[in-house]
């Protein structure tokens, strides 16, 4: 199995185009120790020419151009090697990328049945012509093959509504347990499994038990610190009120995941705030220091 991270930050990217702090403005001045991030999407293949793509981001287009792996194949005039996507919510930074993929290219869609709700209440959807682009409802815990030689399965993790659906009104922000999933991908030809969780509010033992064996893990690394967004006033929301577990403090996943056995644990979805995306920071020192990776763009993993 191939695995290749075609964006690793969280909504926005770094640099973020009206983000004036220091990880934003040392990506937009181009410094290699703020390495530049787009939006979280991973492409999975178990061949190497059929390709599914994990999430649609608002950068896709750019992430296509910069992975040779993803480049239309061959002599046919049409053609791309994405045939499925697989969304793990209706986060603008998860779907809008559907937008890019317009043009009358055949590929499957699975997303959860809330997650299809969404795209056909926006028309603009509906350029994926139901003709052409054929949409499955991803049933949780059941698994289901996007592509030959990969077996998925959706588990529901804490988390909440899209930030643009929250019903400030109601209790858990309207939202329901489906909204915010993790997925598992396993090829089982060699038994390698990888679980992807780019947002998790609350790390406890049912995600633990998802963690637990994976050859590789890419895990929410939205914030560093609960209070990241307020201590440096760019927000109101503390990270888990955004549906983000904060890498650090009480419940934090470098604490939460200790004794999780994985051969390697990466973060991804990384927001322009969070200190351990530059390099050369004591965060991101501390962070490697603890076992964990930090996914860069363009990183390929295999397994
Ligand atoms: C998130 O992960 O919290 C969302 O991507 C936020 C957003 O849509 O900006
Ligand atoms: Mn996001």
């Amino acid at each position: 199995m191939r695995l290749i991270v075609l964006g690793s930050g969280a909504g926005g990217g770094i640099p973020q185009w009206n983000a004036n702090n220091a990880g934003s403005s040392r990506a937009f001045r181009g410094e290699r120790a703020s390495p530049r991030r787009t939006q979280a999407s991973i492409a999975v293949s178990a061949n190497g020419t059929d390709w599914l793509l994990v999430n649609a981001s608002p950068d896709l287009r750019q992430q296509i151009i910069a992975t040779r792996a993803l480049h239309p194949q061959g002599s046919a005039r049409r053609h791309s090697p994405i045939k499925a996507v697989v969304l793990t919510g209706a986060d603008i930074d998860q779907i809008a990328g559907l937008l890019t993929m317009r043009e009358r290219q055949a590929f499957a869609l699975h997303a959860t049945a809330r997650v299809h709700e969404t795209l056909r209440a926006n028309a603009v959807f509906n350029v994926l012509a139901d003709d052409v682009v054929a949409r499955h409802a991803i049933a949780v815990g059941t698994p289901f093959s996007p592509l030959p030689g990969l077996a998925v399965t959706a588990r529901t993790v804490p988390g909440k509504v899209a930030l643009y659906l929250e019903k400030t009104d109601e209790p858990g922000l309207g939202s329901a347990p489906e909204d915010t999933i993790a997925l598992t991908i396993e090829e089982p030809a060699t038994g390698r499994r990888v679980l992807f969780a780019p947002s998790c509010a609350r790390i406890d033992d049912a995600v633990r038990g998802l963690a637990d064996g994976a050859d590789v893990m890419l895990f929410d690394g939205t914030l560093f610190t609960d209070d990241e967004m307020i201590a440096s006033g760019e927000g109101a929301k503390t990270s888990r009120r955004m549906g983000h577990a904060p890498v650090t403090g009480d419940g934090g996943s470098l604490d939460a995941f200790q004794g999780v056995a994985n051969r390697r644990k990466l973060y991804i979805h990384i927001n322009n705030t969070n200190p351990m995306a530059a390099t050369d920071s004591a965060e991101h020192a501390r962070v490697r220091a603890a076992g964990w990776e930090i996914a860069e763009d363009g990183m390929e993993i295999v397994l």
